[in-house]
């Protein structure tokens, strides 16, 4: 008979909940899930707490927010701006600074808060890119979690743009500029969306409305599902011993995980208030209230959104054509529209695009090493190239008066980087892919080397190498090199023409450019014929991709193994 020390009014009240929703089951499933141990899951994690923190801190400052556009003279503790004639949402906003207590600390909470959300979000993203975490089953997950990145996208700029300062309300002037560019319907969408001609009195109203309950019910919705499927499908894991796409080594969630993330949520909380308590950001009353008339330079948005300013600013200015009355805006339309559109669909699409090249239609549990990867490593790097430029080029105006140079420049060096230094970043990204595998492939082979040279009594010298340890072996031989698709000839043999040959040819192409080049991993053959050679001191015989105990991986007590059930 097991005894437990639960108190008894816990045990009573925990049995009245399980006798009316039979709830003790799933919680006992939930809890027994293991979840494999890696700081790259800390990733989602971060975004996770983040957005917490701006739940808390967001419903702080609606209680003290008034978003309306009416016109208010400013007399308050900020003698600068006494008399001035501000919208409420500015005054609301610096009384919220200067008046309600802890009211700039949440403030500025938030703003960081909400920095670190989008940082996590693209890390968490990269991360899964570069392993490969989206191949099936998570094809839809990913999908979530793109959706989630551009919502978190959306509740940036919406909130940036309520406290109706010089700043944020430039941004709208842009974001005007943006919408009216699209052809035919822009001038309409701007009137629907300013509630007239801009800026109108409407677009604070709206943006509170879409910042604080649209936006965050359907992240929160997204979050829930997108938490849901990482449940279902279970985690993914990093190659190494014992570990397969048939099971999961980590820790249960309880206790181990749920001590774990709680301790984390603390810590990433507490870090983000450090910040908030001690790095000012958007101190709006040195900016002033909106008037479209001035504009500094120096002005830039929030980083996140520095890539559509940066291709703004790279785009020639003589795009603009009036044809039969109406105006194309090629100048605004390419930068804002089409580059981040083409960027954001290639994101999106990408794991379709590779399951459509290798014709894939295996479950994978366990992730890939970038370097096994070598045209979507070359490819995300390529991918980041564009957006780092992009968003230097957002801030050409700060690099030409930091280094005393030319923005005209500036400008031109990043509008032929733009189109070359991805490329360049591919290629170069690749062949180090490339290069690495080939040093995996030497490593499995020969061993490390030692740098002892041993010298035979018939004169021959040889450097003795030490073979790797299994679990190095595991790591370095366990993947597999897709090849380029093989179809089906054109013709059948009675020579009638086959359907679907045209586009069966340009996947076969697609997939030669992601996999002619490729290094095969070492055969287990490979390595027994090493092994005979002798040479290589100590080499121990065995097979290349040989099953290890997943509970003796390195990982540290309390490690367990579940079975997946496909
Ligand atoms: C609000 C934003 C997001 C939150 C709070 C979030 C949270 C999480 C968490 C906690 C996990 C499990 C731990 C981990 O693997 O890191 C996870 C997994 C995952 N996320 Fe996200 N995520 C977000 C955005 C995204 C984005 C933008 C993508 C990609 C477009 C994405 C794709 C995935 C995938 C495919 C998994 C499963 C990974 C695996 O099992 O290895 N997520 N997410």
């Amino acid at each position: 008979m097991t005894t437990t020390n639960v108190p008894k009014p816990v045990a009573a009240g925990t049995d009245y909940l399980d006798q009316r929703t039979g709830i003790s089951n799933a919680v006992k499933g939930f809890a027994r899930k293991v979840f494999p141990d890696h700081w790259s899951f800390l990733l989602g994690e971060v975004a996770l707490y983040s957005f917490v923190v701006l739940l808390i801190s967001g419903v702080f400052l609606t209680m003290f927010f008034v978003p309306s556009m009416g016109l208010i003279e400013y007399h308050g503790p900020l003698s600068s701006m006494n008399g001035q004639l501000m919208s409420e949402a500015f005054a609301s906003t610096l009384k919220l600074s200067f008046e309600v207590r802890g009211g700039l600390l949440m403030r500025q909470i938030h703003h960081w808060a909400a920095l670190l959300f989008m940082a996590a979000i693209v890390v968490h993203m990269m991360r899964v890119f570069f392993t490969g975490a989206f191949r099936k089953p998570r094809e839809l997950n990913w999908m979530v979690g793109f959706v989630l990145m551009i919502l978190g996208l959306l509740a940036g700029f919406t909130g940036y743009s309520l406290p109706d300062d010089v700043l944020s309300g430039n941004g709208l002037r842009i974001t005007d500029g943006v919408v009216k560019s699209i052809p035919v319907i822009g001038s309409y969408l701007s009137y629907m969306i300013f509630g007239g001609e801009f800026p109108g009195e409407d677009i604070i109203p709206r943006l509170f409305t879409m910042h604080i309950l649209v936006v965050p019910a359907l992240i929160l919705a997204l979050i829930g599902l997108h938490l849901l499927f990482v449940v279902l499908h279970k985690h993914t894991q990093y190659p190494g011993g014992g570990r397969t796409d048939k099971n999961v080594v980590g820790f249960p969630l309880f206790p181990v995980y749920v001590a774990k993330a709680g301790g984390f949520f603390f810590i990433v909380f507490g870090v983000i208030a450090l910040m908030g308590a001690t790095m000012a950001i958007n101190n709006v009353w040195n900016y002033g209230p909106y008037d479209p008339s001035p504009v500094g330079a120096g002005a830039q948005p929030d980083w996140y959104m520095l890539f559509l300013e940066g291709s703004l600013r790279l785009m020639p200015g003589q795009t603009e054509y009036v044809i039969a009355g109406w105006t194309l805006s090629l100048n605004v339309l390419i930068p804002a529209v089409v580059i981040p559109g083409l960027l954001f669909t290639f994101l999106a699409v990408y794991p379709f695009l590779e399951a459509a090249v290798t014709k894939d239609k295996r479950e994978h549990h366990v992730l890939d090493r970038p370097r096994n990867v070598p045209v979507r490593t070359g490819l995300g790097v390529g991918f980041l190239t564009a957006f780092i430029i992009l968003a230097l080029a957002g801030s050409n105006d700060l690099i030409a008066t930091h280094f005393h140079l030319s923005i005209n420049s500036i400008t031109w060096v990043f509008r032929i980087a733009f189109f070359l230094a991805p490329v360049a970043a591919f290629w170069i990204t690749k062949r180090i892919c490339l290069g690495l595998q080939r040093k995996d492939r030497e490593l499995v082979l020969h061993g490390h080397e030692t740098g002892r040279i041993v010298r035979f009594a018939n004169g021959e010298y040889i450097e003795v190498h030490k073979p790797l340890d299994e679990q190095e072996r595991w790591l370095r031989v366990g993947y597999e090199a897709n090849r380029p698709l093989e179809i089906a000839p054109r013709e059948d043999a009675r020579g009638v023409r086959r359907k679907g040959y045209a586009w069966d040819r340009q996947l076969q192409k697609l997939s030669g450019f992601f996999f002619e080049d490729r290094v095969e991993p070492v055969t287990p053959a490979e390595l027994a014929a090493a092994h005979s050679h002798g040479e290589h001191d100590q080499l121990d015989s065995g097979d290349a991709h040989g099953q290890l105990d997943p509970v003796r991986d390195g990982t540290g007590h309390g490690v367990v193994t579940d079975e997946r059930k496909s």
